[in-house]
């Protein structure tokens, strides 16, 4: 067991987060999560109506009674989706914890904590850490550069990022970006961390919902195997690298507007690599991690081998080099 101020406080028995994944994010996987002792997150925008929010949320209370929670991902947009609906879905059904991430959260927060719920604002940048402890999330979950989805425009990796962080916060924080395996726990807590969000290795278990070709590639794919989409747009996406995400580096790098990859990163196209595992058939979210992933576990298997491995690394590797120094007298 390793108990941090995130496992007293969200009432998570691991220090462990699956964090909000766009069409991976399902009930299947965020109970075999919770199940796992770890904390997951149903994607709300996977679903295409705040109705079906609510049915995915009752999906998921038949598949586990240990809490989960609801990712809520606040894009700008010119038709946004219905934010309000969707939020209050997820406080009509009860759900404990909320991830928020993209824009300020501050519209979303106080309706959530009226109702008891629990906030996690997801960002990329110190700054925006403090600005979210300000607005009283009760806890932030901070990316850095290796991360699938958005890392946004600063560039700074994990190693850098995470205590920069830790030394201006004082609420709880999860360390996210190129997590995999016990020793990114145990770095994440020396870190000053209080726990590990993974998206990446939560894909390649048996529990998720996609096809079994793209489980299979983040197995076999490296650390270099991802592009960078949208620098030009400063919206900055990591992906796979496959044909789709290749072009459309290629197209912004030649000075093409958005418009002229509109289709290439189609949401329709990128799911299809989901549902058939044609894995050139879109855009599709993976981060540096896969360097790190070797196998395919079940939930269960991969939370606790990441906590049992690293307790030994704590107890055995890390002690035994503190234990090798002379005690000082006195
Ligand atoms: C397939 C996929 C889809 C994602 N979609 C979202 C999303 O909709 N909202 C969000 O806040 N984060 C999203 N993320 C980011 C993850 O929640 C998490 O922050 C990130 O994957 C951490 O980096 P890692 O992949 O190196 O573990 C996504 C990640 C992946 C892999």
């Amino acid at each position: 067991m390793i108990r941090t101020r995130f496992t007293e406080e969200f009432g998570v028995e691991h220090p462990v987060v699956q964090g909000g994944m766009q069409w991976v994010g399902r009930a299947p996987l965020v109970a075999a999560v919770a199940n796992a002792g770890a904390l997951g997150f149903i994607t709300a925008l996977t679903q295409p109506t705040p109705e079906d929010l609510t049915t995915e949320i009752a999906r998921c209370r038949e598949l586990t009674d240990r809490p989960f929670g609801v990712n809520l991902t606040i894009l700008p947009a010119i038709n946004p989706p219905p934010y309000a609906e969707y939020r209050q879905a997820i406080i009509d059904a009860g759900v404990p914890i909320v991830e928020t991430a993209g824009s300020n959260p501050a519209e979303h927060l106080a309706h959530f904590h009226a109702h008891g719920i629990k906030v996690i604002h997801k960002c990329t940048s110190v700054r925006h850490a403090v600005k979210a402890e300000s607005l009283g999330v009760d806890a932030v979950s901070i990316d850095g550069f290796e991360c699938a989805g958005h890392p946004g425009e600063d560039d700074i990796p994990g190693l850098v990022l995470i205590p920069a962080a830790a030394d201006r916060l004082t609420i709880p924080m999860i360390a996210s970006g190129g997590f995999a395996d016990a020793r990114g726990l145990v770095a994440a807590l020396a870190l000053g961390a209080d726990g590990i969000n993974m998206g990446t290795r939560f894909m390649a278990t048996v529990e998720s919902g996609i096809h079994d070709n793209v489980k299979q590639r983040l197995v076999e794919a490296g650390e270099r195997d991802t592009q960078l989409i949208f620098r030009q747009l400063r919206n900055t996406a990591r992906v796979a690298d496959n044909a789709v995400s290749r072009e459309v580096v290629a197209r912004l790098n030649g000075g093409a507007a958005f418009e002229e990859v509109r289709d290439l990163v189609a949401g329709a196209r990128g799911v299809g690599v989901y549902e058939t595992g044609d894995l050139d058939r879109g855009i599709w979210s993976a981060g540096m991690v896969q360097g790190l992933i070797r196998d395919i576990p079940t939930c269960a298997d991969l939370v606790s081998r990441i906590v049992g491995e690293a307790v030994e690394i704590i107890r055995g590797r890390l002690g035994d080099a503190v234990g090798a120094q002379p005690v000082a007298a006195g």
